[in-house]
């Protein structure tokens, strides 16, 4: 049955790529999106004319705004997307994290609270809100620890981390205290079509294709799950649709990796696809550490697997082939990215590493 979602923060990497599967599918998208830095509407230009897509321009930290979108478009479901989602970028300045992830998600939960209220029984019983959250609030694993499951304790490390969890116990404390029917994703590092280059993957690639220094930050052997973004994006959809209400569903691609090993699987698909004469491997270079920098995340995905039969479809093998042939493959939106706030934060987050 189609439905109507408001998806917040859709202008942004992964939720544009949910948007345009949704759209795909079927549902109304009302996309509310403060087009900060992140928040590119050409991620959705393909969507200009279609009736079942509507863009607003706002923050989730805005109720009043919240209150007339929930009176107007009636939504069956939320999607939580919007937050400030740099770890680099919350050490430098971690005010705009609070702003958003902590005091937005409250607001947000607090209008639809009251949406949910006024609604009939029956609407009531198909109303979800799905708060879109990470796997860095579980906090840093040791080499042999087990990976983090759904019951793990919060440990986060950094302002977007702290911020983030702090969001995932406001999602739980409405659904406990006030009934909100809540679901809650944590899931692991994302890559694919539209991603910011202030993110490994996407930087490391086009700093490949200008012949620019791969920056490795430490010693390059912290490790990360990664996921192709269409599979996160399947696996919210999911998620969405038959989840528990108030449970948290971890989500990862079980393709753990060092940082190193990534940049290296990079650089071979750049040697293939777009040859520079020498290796581009010859590129990396080793920069100061990110502080506090998580030496470890691994997920624990069995109880999606399990209770839902959610399965990532690409391997980190073809996810990457996939990615590094768009941005190769799309010119004109990496120019647009790269220009203007891209340059800044580039200057500020490097030219300090040495
Ligand atoms: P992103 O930074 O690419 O996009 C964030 C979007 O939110 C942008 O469009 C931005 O304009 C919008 N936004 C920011 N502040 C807003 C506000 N106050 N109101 C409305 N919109 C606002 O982020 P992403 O990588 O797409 O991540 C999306 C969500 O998924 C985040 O909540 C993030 O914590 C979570 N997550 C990301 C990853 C990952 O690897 N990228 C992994 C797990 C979870
Ligand atoms: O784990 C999920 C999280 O993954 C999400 O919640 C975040 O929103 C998302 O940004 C991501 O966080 P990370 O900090 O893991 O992603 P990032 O791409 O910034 O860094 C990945 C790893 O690469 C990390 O160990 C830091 C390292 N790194 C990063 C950059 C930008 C480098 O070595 N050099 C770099 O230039």
């Amino acid at each position: 049955m189609s439905r109507t979602i408001l998806v917040t923060g859709g202008a942004g990497f992964i939720g544009s790529n949910f948007v345009l599967q949704r759209v795909a599918a079927g549902d109304r998208i009302l996309n509310l999106d403060k087009l900060t830095y992140a928040g590119n509407p050409g991620n959705l230009a393909a969507l200009k004319d279609n009736p079942g897509y509507v863009f607003v321009h706002g923050g989730i930290e805005d109720e009043a705004l919240l209150t007339r979108l929930f009176a107007q478009h009636k939504p069956d479901a939320v999607v939580n997307f919007a937050a400030e989602s740099h770890v680099d970028r919350s050490i430098v300045s971690p005010e705009e994290f609070i702003t958003t992830n902590v005091v937005g998600t409250f607001r947000l939960l607090h209008a639809a609270l009251a949406y949910y209220r006024g609604l009939d029984a029956a609407a009531q019983a198909r109303f979800r809100i799905h708060h879109v959250s990470t796997d860095e609030v579980y906090g840093s694993l040791g080499p042999d620890d087990a990976a983090f499951t759904e019951s793990k304790a919060y440990e986060p490390n950094s302002p977007y981390s702290a911020s983030k969890a702090s969001s995932d116990h406001l999602v739980r404390a409405y659904q406990h205290t006030y009934g909100m029917p809540t679901l809650t994703t944590n899931c692991s590092n994302n890559y694919g079509p539209y991603q910011f280059p202030e993110k490994l993957i996407p930087l490391v690639i086009l700093n490949a294709l200008n012949g620019r220094p791969l920056p490795i930050y430490g010693d390059g052997m912290n490790v990360r799950d990664w996921l192709y973004v269409g599979d996160h994006c399947d696996a919210i959809a999911l998620v969405l649709e038959k989840g528990v209400v108030g449970e948290t569903y971890n989500i990862g691609g079980d393709s753990e990796m060092a940082n190193l090993d990534v940049v290296r699987t990079i650089c071979s698909i750049m040697d293939e696809l777009h040859p520079a004469g020498a290796p581009h491997t010859q590129l990396i270079t080793y920069v100061k550490d990110r502080p506090g920098h998580d030496r470890r995340y691994a997920v624990d995905t069995a109880r999606i697997k399990r209770e839902l039969g959610w399965r990532p479809r690409e391997s980190f093998a073809s996810g990457i082939r996939r990615t590094v042939e768009w941005y190769l493959g799309n010119p004109a939106w990496v120019a647009e990215v790269t220009s203007g706030e891209y340059r800044k934060w580039i200057s500020t987050n490097y030219e300090t590493r040495g």
